[in-house]
């Protein structure tokens, strides 16, 4: 019976420690697996969208400059930073995000929720030239991005890879990269929204950010990027909810 055969198990060791072992494999096998399916680990919540063609441009500039070594993107549920910046941040806030901005690094404040807090002509001035603005700041200046055009030709081919990681672009998105970026950034957006909202929905920011209508500069892209940071998620909206339910 196999209970008597247990009594081997108990006087050797290393039969003992194999078994351990596999117990152990199995153990853990049960409890990883899931977490590389990301749609069983993030709670999914409403508004989160994949980023547009242009903010994705801008999120790029955003890793290529290193804006992560003084920027966190990441409110934590501890009071002082809740109230300073806003309500913590929710794993799915970042769920799109390749990779993730979170940051271990604040020598400049956090920037999960800066969307919306200031104008797009603040920003222009503020990354031309931070010491306008804020006399004792020590971030770079980098007016060059008004001068040089955003990369929208790789876009496409960005997109697909971010679909392989399970960013939920469609064909019809890709296919429209260029064009839905160069919707967003100029005056064409006032009259021909309809892709990029039908797309990307309603809240979309479609302007000509950096007041230099004549071209599609990495500042457009930027601060695409910066004006969507924590406004996905309609915060009021869902505590009215919450609240009604008590
Ligand atoms: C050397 C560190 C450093 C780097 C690199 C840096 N910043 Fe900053 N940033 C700061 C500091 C310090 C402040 C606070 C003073 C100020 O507003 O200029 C700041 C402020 C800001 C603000 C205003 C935030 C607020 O809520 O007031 C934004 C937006 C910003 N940075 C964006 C960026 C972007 C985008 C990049 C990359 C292109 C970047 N920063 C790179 C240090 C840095």
């Amino acid at each position: 019976m196999s209970w008597m055969n247990h009594d081997k198990l108990e006087k050797n060791s290393i039969l003992l420690l194999g078994f351990i072992i596999v117990t152990v494999l199995i153990g853990g096998i049960v409890e990883i697996v899931p977490l590389f399916r990301m749609e069983t680990v993030i709670e999914p919540v409403e508004g989160v969208r994949p980023y547009t063609p242009l903010e994705l441009a801008g999120s790029n500039i955003y890793i290529r400059e290193g804006c992560y070594n003084c920027h966190s993107q990441q409110v934590r549920p501890l009071r002082d930073e809740v109230v300073r910046y806003g309500h913590y941040s929710l794993a799915a806030e970042s769920m799109y995000d390749h990779p993730f901005q979170w940051g271990s690094k604040r020598t400049g404040p956090d920037l999960a929720r800066v969307g919306g807090k200031y104008s797009d002509d603040w920003h222009v001035a503020h990354m031309k030239e931070p010491r306008d603005l804020v006399p004792e700041s020590i971030m770079p200046s980098y007016e060059f991005m008004l001068h040089r055009g955003a990369d929208l030709g790789s876009l496409k081919q960005h997109m697909k890879a971010l679909k392989t990681v399970g960013v939920p672009y469609t064909d019809e998105m890709i296919e429209w990269a260029e064009k839905d970026a160069a919707v967003q950034a100029t005056g064409e957006a006032r009259t021909d929204t309809g892709g990029l909202v039908e797309r990307y929905g309603e809240n979309v920011n479609a302007r000509d950010f950096d007041g230099q209508p004549h071209m599609i500069s990495e500042m457009d892209a930027l601060i695409a990027y910066l004006q969507v940071l924590g406004t996905m998620v309609d915060f009021e909206a869902a505590s009215a909810v919450e609240g009604g339910a008590q």
